[in-house]
């Protein structure tokens, strides 16, 4: 078994510490840069009465699941949904489904680790003044032409030029990718409480403090366009109420997709952490809070720091010209090309680039933290050895985002678009369907510092499950025919990275119960 040398699992040291580790899990690069691209693709005002249902009939009772489905795990020496899918369902395949739970953050983070080492490299970048400014104001002219340069700057850097299928990184993009592995190991390596909890009770109430600091100075930009366009115009872009998105099925599964990804759910993540909460500890009100300070940085923060900057510097067109253009030019080449032509700029883009890495470098450990725990619980190794295995499948894989283009997509789209869904499906019928609702609901509430209103056990027993049934078969139906008729180099590497990763999978967890059933032998025998 896992843990400190007297055999015991690991715990949080305290409720603060695991409600920010929680917190920390769920806020990522996708309150930030995520979250305002889909808003701002799907009709902004039109995307937040869809987003806001989907947050109260999947995203709360998913993260209640999750917290539930965890305690219980970790309460028969459990962190990962193999094992306690295993326990709350006897069928041989109940483990093999659980797979997900460890393989899904897995291969997120084979990219995300990357992406997130640019936002440090952003951040040094910014505060020595490294950025281009050019000295024109050009913006009037044309957004694309006043962008260029940084646009040329962020491809520089990851080595990307059209047409290439080999992007070909600067060195120091390479070093910064190391030194942020590094660190999320060395930060893993000490453990949940002296490592994870220590991290997030340090950069959670940074990320608010900066997040509010952006906050007040983007609303107080002034338009180097029109005088007259200001904050309420970028406010507006969001906010302007729309009930037209109720009636349109692909603003239904972007906002449904976002809530999902928004607060971590159907990866494990939120499962693992809490299996590391004891028995008799709350996760009712621990669940809900945990929700609410991630929806506070997307909605606030999230929400108006860079798409109130881009409408402010290039008019609602050019902010919504940039935010179709995908998650990296919102948040790498619109911030610094506003953020070099104020006063200032090389702060606030430095606590930019910071903000978005510390809320990335919380969601690396968080999305790591699944595998180690599978390795010490179910294979029984140390937490160094489990460390360490992963800092060197890291180091050698993500050379396929890195390296190669279109594999980053393809990766996206399996683990963070489609397999969270079928997980978060898994989660809920294993749990209310076939352990029995009535007991997953007193394995929620149990300990509750606060009462679930009676409402969400209908809503988890039966509105939840059938909301991500129809949200999987229109994403499919959608979506599956363009992905699968792909056919570039990066999508079959990608491809076939992740069917072998799947075996291994399978592998380890044929290998881990064959250990047990061998350990309750011998058991049995003396
Ligand atoms: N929630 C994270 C974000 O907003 C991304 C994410 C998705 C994640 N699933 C996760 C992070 C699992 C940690 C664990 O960026
Ligand atoms: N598909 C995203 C884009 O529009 C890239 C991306 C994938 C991403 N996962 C992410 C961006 C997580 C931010 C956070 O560019």
């Amino acid at each position: 078994m896992s843990g400190d040398s007297n055999g015991r699992r690991e715990e949080w040291g305290s409720r603060w510490g695991l409600i920010l580790a929680m917190a920390g899990n769920a806020i990522g690069l996708g309150n930030f840069l995520r979250f305002p691209v889909q808003a701002a693709g799907n009709g902004g005002g039109a995307f937040m009465i869809p987003y806001f249902i989907s947050l109260v009939l999947l995203g709360v009772p998913l993260m209640w699941i999750e917290w539930g489905l965890g305690r219980y795990g970790g309460s028969l020496g459990h962190g990962t949904s193999p094992a306690i899918f295993d326990a709350l369902w006897k069928n041989r395949v109940a483990k093999y489904i659980g797979i997900l739970g460890v393989f899904l953050p897995l291969v997120v983070l084979v990219y995300y680790i990357y992406i997130c080492s640019w936002t440090l490299a952003f951040s040094v970048f910014s505060a020595i003044g490294s950025y281009p400014v050019v000295q024109d104001g050009s913006a009037a002219v044309s957004t694309a032409a006043y962008l260029a340069p940084y646009r040329a700057y962020l491809n520089d850097y990851i080595g990307a030029s059209s047409g290439n299928v080999i992007f070909t990184p600067l060195p120091i993009a390479y070093l910064f990718f190391v030194g942020t592995l590094v660190l999320g190991m060395a930060i893993l390596g000490k453990g949940v409480a002296k490592g994870i909890e220590v991290l997030n009770k340090i950069a959670i109430p940074a990320l608010f403090i900066m997040g509010f600091v952006l906050f007040i100075r983007v609303l107080s930009l002034k338009s180097p366009l029109d005088p007259n366009i200001t904050a309420v115009n970028g406010l507006a872009f969001l906010w302007e109420p729309d009930m037209s998105g109720l009636f349109n099925a692909k603003v239904w599964l972007a906002a449904a997709g976002q809530v999902f990804f928004t607060l971590s759910l159907g990866m494990g993540a939120i499962m693992t952490y809490a299996s590391y909460v004891k028995k008799k500890d709350d996760i009712a009100l621990a669940g809900l809070a945990t929700a609410s300070l991630n929806e506070f940085a997307e909605v606030v923060f999230g929400s108006t720091i860079a798409i109130v900057a881009a409408v402010i510097f290039f008019g609602s067109e050019g902010a919504s010209v940039i935010a179709r253009d995908g998650a990296f030019s919102l948040g790498f080449i619109s911030m610094p090309a506003i953020f070099t032509h104020i006063g200032y700029g090389g702060f606030f883009g430095f606590l930019w680039f910071l903000l978005l890495f510390f809320a990335g470098i919380t969601s690396v450990v968080a999305l790591a933290q699944p595998a180690i725990a599978f390795f010490e619980d179910e294979l029984g190794w140390t937490r160094r050895r489990s460390v360490v295995t992963l800092a060197v499948f890291f180091f050698v894989v993500a050379h396929l985002p890195m390296l190669v283009s279109g594999a980053l997509d393809e990766m996206d789209f399996w683990a963070a678009t489609l397999g969270l869904v079928i997980l978060a499906l898994f989660e809920v019928i294993i749990f209310f369907w076939i352990f029995g609702a009535d007991k997953a609901w007193e394995e929620i509430a149990h300990g509750g510092r606060i009462r679930i209103p009676r409402v969400f056990f209908y809503i988890m027993k039966y509105i939840t499950p059938l909301f991500l049934l129809v949200i999987l078969v229109a994403w499919s139906y959608d979506q599956l025919p363009g992905i699968l008729s792909k056919s570039d180099t990066g999508v079959w590497a990608a491809r076939a990275f992740l069917l072998a990763l799947l075996g291994a999978h399978v592998w380890a967890v044929r290998v881990a119960w064959r250990r047990r059933r061998m350990r309750q032998f011998a058991q049995v025998q003396s």
